[in-house]
């Protein structure tokens, strides 16, 4: 949810700002603006829309500075409007401010200004901010500018309330920018003789792969020559700065149309970079030893969206394997339940970016029951993996898309180390059947790479369905949670209406919603539930379904005669057969929403981290 990018250093900070704002667009794109420190002045340039309409205005007011910073916006408080365009000014306009999350107390706080003679000019929760460090600048006492604005600006982070980050710029001050984090991402990018403050890290990637992670509550401040961090008390503090590994072209297109499709290419490797470090001790991590291991009696897991659906294939192999009982739920959810406050419970969050703040929420429920916590994440330093007890970090790299491709077989693919890691603990596998299922894990990588070889077949089939309605995805046991993450998929990009069911289910009442032609994607790997899967894709044709089965070579004869399309893809074990079955999946939501014309990295309505509630 909105995208900061700051640049202090020695050179035109606006190339820095426009590329960190499109590699931030993921996070936010109903309008982008920048602010400039030029010869003493504010230059603000905004513009409604995506980042290009801003490089188009920027190109015409062709502001140059060292200092600046500039963001790109998914709008919470007020349309996207230019009015509500970032950066926001005070009622000088000599302090710009940028900033993601929510200011809670921003209704009171503008009453109270506007009683004080402040004139707002937006209908956003941050102008509060650039208005509460006006006021604060003359309260404070201090020596010189740069402290006088460091203090305004601690003032005002006890007077604001809520999850946020944001980064400010006084006229007055050049060569400084301050950034502050509260629960919303910030990270510092330390380069030579040039700093950068941002919402992730790909914004600066391209120019230094050193990062500060910020703690909740800090303060960084950024000068040319270096960088100044202050804990929430505005004690000063030694962050180390982290080497990030990340390639800068895995944050690039690289040739693709779209990040999506990328990333859906990315995965055989996402795989392997994952698995690299997956038989590790977990009971390290999370800091149990046998016993504590034995003991685990239940497990919960929480996530939102795809990484929820990636923790429903978990349950089935946390039970299969380990033979611990496991309940998964909506982050969002889980907050708001009754949760039974019972002993030896792991509760797991499940998140690509780290950031969503209905997981981090829920994270917090957990450990206020006194659960043990355990992150399976993407991104380094994110909140959710400073937040839980442990992390367990898949290594796919950034994914830009907004819809999860990469991030979701990683996160099955760590679900199942992770399971028959506790299996082999626990007892519950013996270390041969152990070391069988682990063999069988190595080779997905492998599989994967020939999983996505079903690009052009899957291309093909879409010229025929794209212009359907509804589709509809069965699955069953653990591709169950496949359907479900197809046609989440599907409606993501493609805004196309489609839902998955457990195929079971279809008799007891979504059948009714099929009719001639009606596209029914059906999932059925050759394994022992897969003659029930024959007679639910005969159940939807004979209603008029055009039915695709998705499944493995010894299924294929049988699967055509109730199918009008099949598609193979590789075999593998009966737990990991999901990791390969939602490939297709991904390419049929690529295809249909390219041949709709959707935008397909950025869908409407949506935004790569949901950090607010
Ligand atoms: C779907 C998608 C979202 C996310 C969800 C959780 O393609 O991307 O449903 O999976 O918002 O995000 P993370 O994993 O960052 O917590």
């Amino acid at each position: 949810m909105c995208g900061i990018i700051g640049y202090v250093g020695n050179n035109n900070c606006v190339p820095y700002i426009i590329d960190g704002l499109k590699k931030l667009e993921y996070r936010g794109y109903d309008s982008a603006g920048l602010a400039v420190l030029q010869n003493g002045n504010l230059v603000t340039v905004r513009a409604v829309g995506k980042v290009a309409e801003l490089e188009k205005a920027t190109l015409i007011a062709n502001p140059k500075g060292t200092t600046g910073i500039g963001h790109t916006r998914w709008a919470t408080h007020g349309k996207p409007s230019e009015e509500n365009s970032h950066p926001h000014t005070d009622c000088t306009g000599d302090i710009v401010v940028v900033h993601n999350g929510i200011i809670e107390n921003y209704l009171t706080l503008r009453a109270k200004l506007e009683a004080r003679g402040h004139r707002f000019k937006s209908e956003t929760d941050t102008e509060v901010i650039a208005h509460l460090i006006e006021e604060n600048l003359l309260h404070v006492r201090a020596s010189h500018d740069q402290d006088r604005l460091l203090k305004a600006v601690q003032k005002t982070n006890k007077e604001i309330s809520g999850a946020y980050a944001y980064g400010v710029m006084w006229a007055r001050t050049p060569g400084l920018l301050i950034g502050v984090k509260k629960q919303s991402p910030m990270v510092v990018g330390v380069g030579k003789d040039e700093n950068f403050l941002a919402s992730d890290v790909p914004a600066f990637l391209k120019h230094t792969n050193k990062v500060l992670f910020l703690e909740e509550g800090d303060v960084a401040v950024l000068h040319v020559d270096g960088v100044t961090v202050l804990d929430k008390d505005g004690k000063e503090k030694k962050v180390k700065p982290v080497k990030i590994s990340w390639d800068q072209k895995t944050a690039e297109k690289g040739g693709y149309a779209h990040f999506m499709l990328k990333e859906i290419y990315d995965q055989p490797q996402a795989i392997e970079d994952t698995l690299r470090t997956a038989r590790t001790d977990f009971g390290k991590i999370l800091g149990l030893d046998t016993d504590g291991l034995r003991q685990l009696r239940n497990i919960h897991i929480i996530a939102c969206g795809t990484a929820y659906h990636a923790g429903l294939v978990g349950k089935y192999y946390i039970e299969q394997l380990a033979g611990i009982p496991v309940s998964v739920d909506l982050a969002s959810e889980y907050k708001y339940r009754t949760v039974p406050q019972l002993p030896n419970t792991l509760a797991i969050a499940i998140s690509q970016s780290g950031e969503t703040a209905d997981t981090i929420g829920a994270v917090k429920k957990a450990k206020e029951l006194g659960f043990r916590t355990l992150a399976i994440c993407n991104v380094l330093g994110s909140s959710l993996t400073r937040t839980c007890d442990s992390t367990f970090f898949t290594h796919c790299g950034p994914e830009i898309s907004v819809a999860s491709t990469k991030a979701f077989t990683s996160q099955i693919t760590s679900m199942y180390a992770l399971a028959a890691f506790l299996g082999q603990a626990n007892g519950n596998l013996s270390q041969t059947a152990f070391e069988k299922l682990y063999k069988e894990l190595l080779a997905l990588s492998k599989d994967m790479g020939e999983a996505v070889k079903l690009e052009y077949e899957v291309r093909h089939l879409t010229r025929k369905i794209y212009k359907a309605d509804r589709f509809i995805f069965l699955g069953r046991n653990v591709n169950f949670p496949i359907a479900l993450e197809g046609a989440l998929k599907l409606k993501e990009v493609s805004y196309r209406s489609a839902e998955g069911f457990a195929a079971g289910e279809i008799k007891h009442g979504p059948i009714s919603i099929i009719d001639k032609g009606t596209p029914v994607i059906v999932l059925m790997p050759h394994d022992a539930l897969f003659e029930k899967m024959l007679s639910a894709c005969q159940e939807c044709r004979a209603r008029g379904a055009f039915v695709v089965a998705v499944t493995t070579k010894a299924g294929a004869k049988m699967a055509a005669d109730v199918a009008d399309q099949v598609f193979i893809v590789p075999q593998t074990n009966e737990l990991l057969q999901p990791v390969l079955d939602v490939v297709p999946l991904q390419f049929l939501a690529y295809w249909i929403a390219k041949r709709l014309g959707c935008d397909i990295d950025q869908p409407r309505n949506l935004a790569k981290s949901v950090t607010v509630e």
